[in-house]
């Protein structure tokens, strides 16, 4: 930041110092680099408070998916603030906007759905995901099935539960996971693989050990599995093949109901509506976020099938209710939004937008892999990730006195580009309303910026 934020206690940034606790952010450099204060938004790019312009390239936390101004999402919005702006779902109470969101969900959805429940978030529907599965298994009789298996590296949300699936060593931060949390592998062949190992030998080896884990454990005791279809905030890893057509095997042979978390690939980012179909995944539960309004409105939803449902109802009979929900879930507006939001991506031609530009996107993305400390350049769809690496032969990453992901990351944003450092990589998923040339910028920075900063690491 060029600005001397400091001089001007006025100035948005030393009033954010002043005031703000930022998550997810290094809070000893925010006080000598500054916020970044975001004032309005054209298409893909936002513009800062001092009128500096920046390609989002991570479509903000992935999903502002159809850019920060557009003017159906906005009237979607006062429409039904007009209407009835406020309900809740509460006591067999809802708004129209909530059941027709439902309903779409339903229609769209990759397998046969029954029901959509909403939240807040997407943290808060994979903690009903799991409440969910303790109140059913408790409700028939099996209170000893607690145990949700997750992987390391997966990505699940922030709640106690959520925390606890989250396969990141942060979470000890908190003192989590809870018991009952497990992981099995993280599915990275690049990284995990051995040797002369194929994607299709490393994901039965993967698999091995989820059936060994769930043995080991007894299936009696496991609740469920949880799964993103590409791992996000894991550093965009796609699965290797056969992947996940071996996981649902050792899942039905033992009776474990899988819980896939859509919230980043839903709606579109994989190319396809959803990543359950690009990876022929067929969830119990599947949870969806992000997209769902393009980020105009804070939602998450839980679809579960038939079987979930009835078994749901059964194992409510003892409380005569469903124990649980949040005050301004299902809100109409959100839900409006949410229509408007679906009707864009997938019936105004957005969807298709991000099957057209995805093979440019991965093309530009893969030009980068013969850098010389670009170890892997991976993606699907307009998701994708630069896995950086001071050995190439040796896969070594930088020691943590050279964070490169980062300093990237910084001066890609001097050069008016936002893309996000996750580990030893550099994350871009881009708007689904990007353009080929739009594409081209946003490689082209990164790519002026790549430079710069091994000009200097090298020096
Ligand atoms: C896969 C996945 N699940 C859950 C979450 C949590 O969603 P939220 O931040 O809305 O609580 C995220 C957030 O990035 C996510 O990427």
């Amino acid at each position: 930041m060029n600005f001397d934020f400091n001089a001007d206690s006025a100035s948005w940034e030393a009033r954010d110092l002043k005031s703000v606790l930022h998550g997810f952010t290094h809070l000893g450099t925010l006080h000598e680099k500054g916020p970044s204060v975001m004032a309005r938004g054209e298409g893909i790019y936002v513009i800062d408070s001092h009128g500096k312009r920046y390609l989002e390239a991570n479509s903000g936390l992935w999903n502002m998916v159809l850019g920060f101004d557009h003017p159906s999402l906005i009237e979607a919005a006062c429409d039904q603030y007009r209407k009835f702006p406020t309900y809740h779902a509460f006591f067999g109470r809802i708004s129209e906007p909530a059941i027709a969101l439902s309903e779409k969900l339903i229609e769209i959805a990759p397998v046969p759905m029954s029901k959509a429940f909403f939240t807040n978030s997407g943290s808060e529907a994979n903690d009903t995901a799991v409440k969910m599965l303790w109140m059913i298994h408790r409700g028939l009789g099996n209170p000893q099935r607690r145990k949700i298996i997750s992987r390391v590296n997966a990505y699940h949300g922030v709640t106690g539960i959520t925390a606890s699936m989250t396969g990141k060593d942060y979470v000890g931060a908190f003192g989590l996971p809870l018991d009952d949390f497990l992981f099995t592998d993280c599915p990275h062949h690049w990284r995990f693989a051995n040797d002369d190992e194929s994607e299709l030998e490393f994901s039965g080896r993967c698999v091995e050990n989820l059936d060994a884990l769930i043995e080991a454990e007894r299936p009696d005791t496991i609740a469920g599995f949880i799964a993103e279809p590409v791992m996000g905030a894991g550093g965009v890893i796609p699965p290797p093949k056969g992947y996940f057509e071996a996981i649902q095997n050792v899942l039905r042979k033992h009776d474990i109901p899988l819980i896939v978390d859509e919230v980043i690939c839903g709606f579109g980012r994989t190319g396809r509506v959803w990543g359950c179909q690009t990876y022929n995944i067929e969830p119990d539960i599947l949870i969806a976020s992000k997209c769902i309004t393009a980020g105009y409105f804070p939602m998450g939803a839980i679809m579960i099938s038939e079987s979930i449902a009835d078994k749901l109802n059964q194992a409510s009979e003892a409380y005569e209710e469903f124990p649980h929900g949040f005050t301004t879930a299902g809100h109409p507006v959100g839900c409006s939004i949410a229509l408007k939001a679906i009707e864009i991506i997938l019936e105004q031609g957005v969807l298709d937008n991000v099957v057209d530009v995805a093979p440019h996107f991965l093309h530009r993305l893969e030009e980068f892999a013969s850098h010389l400390h670009i170890g892997e350049a991976r993606g699907v769809g307009l998701m994708g990730a630069l896995e950086l690496v001071k050995d190439k032969q040796l896969k070594s990453p930088f020691p943590p006195e050279q964070p490169v992901a980062e300093q990237i990351a910084n001066v890609a944003s001097d050069n008016g580009l936002i893309c996000r450092p996750v580990g030893q990589s550099i994350v871009v998923a881009p708007p689904f309303v990007i353009t080929r040339d739009q594409i081209d910028e946003l490689f082209n920075k990164l790519q002026f910026t790549i430079d710069q900063v091994f000009d200097s690491v090298e020096d």
